[in-house]
């Protein structure tokens, strides 16, 4: 299945992504999270990214897209992937249209995660992420045995540079204003299905999971 989610900053999409990818058996491939591994090994693109990532504000289109071709080239995304953070306009869908017609395929299935603006700032401003191992914690939702050391693989964890107040804000601004405009849009090809997800993460898993059945 070649399926995209869409939701705003803190919808859980990261969350999701990893118990929605090991279902699907393809592969999960984030934008957010190449150009954090960029970032953390210092390359130009990491170099460039930093500075619009920084400020809540988009990375350009022309070096977004070029990542994201990189990695759909790559050997194990050809029968199937999930997309998490791209497309994040309407320009990067067109493009990923148009490239997936190159390799005769097409997104099956566009996934909203749909969660209120109050919501996102409580999810974001407690966020954890483990340096080991990259998994998602919450100091209150989704807390570790022991504060900032991971139970899966005792690594340490750390707040990422743009969960700063000011910059949740102006993410939430530029996914509204961005963003959002890709509901229409994959709607208008029949291929949106959006699903609450508020609630215990296994509950949005659930749903989701019920959610993608038919396209399956
Ligand atoms: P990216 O990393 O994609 O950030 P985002 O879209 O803002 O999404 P987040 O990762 O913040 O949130 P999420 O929805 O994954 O939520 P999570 O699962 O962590 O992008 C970062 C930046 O990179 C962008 O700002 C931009 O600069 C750049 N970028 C990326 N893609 C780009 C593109 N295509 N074009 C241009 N620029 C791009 O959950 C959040 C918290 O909530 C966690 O603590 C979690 O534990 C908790 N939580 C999750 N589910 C629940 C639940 N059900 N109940 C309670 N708490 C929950
Ligand atoms: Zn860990």
């Amino acid at each position: 299945m070649r399926l995209v989610l869409v939701g705003p900053p803190g919808a859980g999409k990261g969350t999701q992504a990893e118990f929605i990818a090991a279902h699907l058996a393809a592969p999960k491939i984030s934008t957010g999270d190449l150009f954090r591994f960029n970032v953390g090994q210092g390359t130009p693109l990491g170099i460039e990214a930093k500075k619009y990532m920084d400020s809540g504000q988009l990375v350009p289109d022309e070096i977004t897209i070029n990542m994201v071709r990189q990695r759909l080239a790559e050997q194990d995304a050809v029968d199937g992937f999930l997309l998490d953070g791209f497309p994040r306009n309407v320009p990067q869908a067109e493009v990923l249209d148009d490239m997936l017609k190159e390799l005769g395929v097409k997104i099956d299935v566009v996934l909203e995660l749909v969660v209120e603006d109050d919501e996102v700032i409580r999810r974001l401003s407690g966020r954890r992420t483990c340096r080991g191992c990259g998994k998602i914690w919450h100091v209150e939702f989704d807390p570790t045995t022991v504060e900032g050391v991971c139970d899966r693989c005792d690594g340490q964890l750390f707040q990422r540079d743009d969960d700063k107040p000011e910059t949740i804000a102006k993410r939430l601004e530029v996914y509204h204003e961005q963003t959002e405009p890709l509901v229409d849009f994959y709607s208008a090809q029949g291929k949106l299905v959006g699903i609450d997800a508020t609630g215990p993460v296994e509950d949005v898993t659930d749903r989701a999971i019920d959610a993608l059945g038919p396209f399956e």
